[in-house]
Order: structure tokens, then sequence, then C-alpha cells
């Protein structure tokens, strides 16, 4: 009896120091990553609570639990965030970053973790003369700063007139009051955009002018990083979580 009674509290002495172990390890697991939350539904302020919630805030939260790490999640403007994975203040960016090949010659991506692409939105008055991205030529054009959307409107679109601005929500205030003819940004971005506040004034043409992929962006020398959301990337693509943070936010694949 004696004996079992010391082995016990040897396990359980053993225990506490395992378990000490793991609690100190998990409070070091943490991933600094960035975003810029005017980005609906991929990542804003649910205004009823304030949270920063969307896709992408689901899905990197997926991806690092998957690895055990919790993360810590800072907002700067989308012009500020490679910058900041540069500098080394940010382990990892996401917000709807299109995989360029401009982006990569000074970060790394993720593999792609969704498909998306450039839309237009016009004032309805337009809605006769501006049938597809062609007919934009000449007109004036609303963008957000350092996005696919800004690059476009300026080397694809003859003679436009483009003002850029530090936030997509910004493009579309100025459409609504009519100081622009068109915004230029992510498809599904000015879809949720009509569908949240149903604007009498606007049109969207039907089609992607281009088409993206979305990848979260780390450091080149970042090979732990790196490490950690491919493997967690992979493992919610195969154990359906990453199915159903795409259903919540998106309804079911097509
Ligand atoms: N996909 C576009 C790009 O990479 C726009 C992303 C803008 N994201 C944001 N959170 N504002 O340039």
């Amino acid at each position: 009896m004696k004996n079992k009674v010391s082995t016990f509290a040897k396990s359980l002495g053993l225990c506490a120091v395992l378990l000490c172990g793991v609690s100190a390890d998990a409070e070091e697991q943490v991933l600094r990553v960035g975003t810029e939350p005017a980005f609906a539904p991929f990542e804003y302020i649910d205004e009823s609570n304030s949270e920063l919630v969307g896709f992408d805030i689901d899905l990197i939260k997926a991806v690092a639990a998957a690895e055990g790490y919790s993360v810590e999640l800072s907002q700067m403007p989308f012009d500020g965030l490679i910058p900041a994975v540069l500098t080394g203040q940010l382990e990892a960016a996401i917000a709807g970053f299109t995989i360029t090949d401009e982006r990569k010659k000074r970060v790394a991506f993720s593999a792609p973790y969704y498909d998306a692409g450039l839309g237009v939105l016009v004032k309805a008055e337009l809605k006769d003369s501006i049938k597809n991205v062609a007919d934009l030529s000449g007109h004036s054009i609303c963008v957000q700063i350092g996005t696919s959307g800004a690059l476009y409107a300026q080397n694809d679109v003859k003679d436009a007139k483009v003002t850029q601005f530090n936030t997509s929500t910004e493009t579309y205030m100025e459409l609504a009051k009519g100081g622009c003819d068109a915004v230029i940004n992510d498809k599904p971005v000015h879809e949720y955009y009509l569908a949240k506040t149903k604007p009498q004034n606007m049109h969207m043409l039907p089609e992607f002018i281009t088409s993206e992929q979305y990848g979260i962006v780390i450091g080149k020398n970042d090979e732990k990083t790196q490490q950690i959301i491919a493997s967690g990337l992979k493992k919610i693509q195969q154990n359906g979580t990453y199915n159903s943070i795409y259903e919540k936010w998106f309804g079911a694949k097509k």
C-alpha cells in the first residue's frame, strides 16, 4: 500500500511537472497576425458587438489552432501590412491578399485559400453606357490604395481618372454620393456590400474582370511560420473545418 501511494504521489508530481511544461509552452504559442478590417465578409467589425469577424478571421484562427497556436490580431491600414511583416512586427497578414508575382518578390504566400477576382460597381445612371470593363475608359474610378483593384484601374483602364482611398468603405461612400463613376474592388466584397446596404443608385457588372487567389502573407525568411501555416491549412482542408467556415460565410460551395 505504502508503495502504491508513493508511486501515485510520484506520478502526480511528474504530471505537475509535465503540465507545467505544457502550459508554459502554450503561452508562448502565439501567432502575431495583422489585418485591415474594412473588407467584409473577409474581415470587418461587427457593429453589434465591436468584434473583429469574417471568413479570414475564422480561417486564420482555425489554421493556427490546428497547430496548437492562438492568434493575436492587430489592425492596420492595408498598405501597412506587408511592411509590418517585412520588419517582423507581424508574423503573418491575412486581408484578402491576392497572390501576385510583384508581392512575391517581397514576401512569401501560403497556398491559395480562396478564389476571387475583381468586379466593377457603377453609378446606376451609367448602367446603359458602361456594360463592360472596356466601357470604363475615360471614367472616374475610386479604389482602395495598395490593392489589385487600384493597379487595375491605373494600368488596365484607358484614360481612367483614378482616386485612391484608404479603405474600400470610403470608395463606396464616394460612389454613393456621385463622386466617381465606378469602384473597382474584389467582386465578393461588392456583392456583400450590395446585399447588406441595398443601394438604389448602384449597378454591378455581372462578370469578374480578373481571376485572383488569396494567400496568407508571411515573411520570406520565416520558415517556421511558413511551415505552421502550410501544415495548419492542409489539416483544416482535410478535416472539413475549411468547408464549414466557407459555408458559414458563403453558403455551400458551387
Ligand atoms: N485582393 C485585393 C488585393 O490583394 C484587395 C485586398 C484588400 N483587403 C483589405 N482588407 N482591404 O490587393
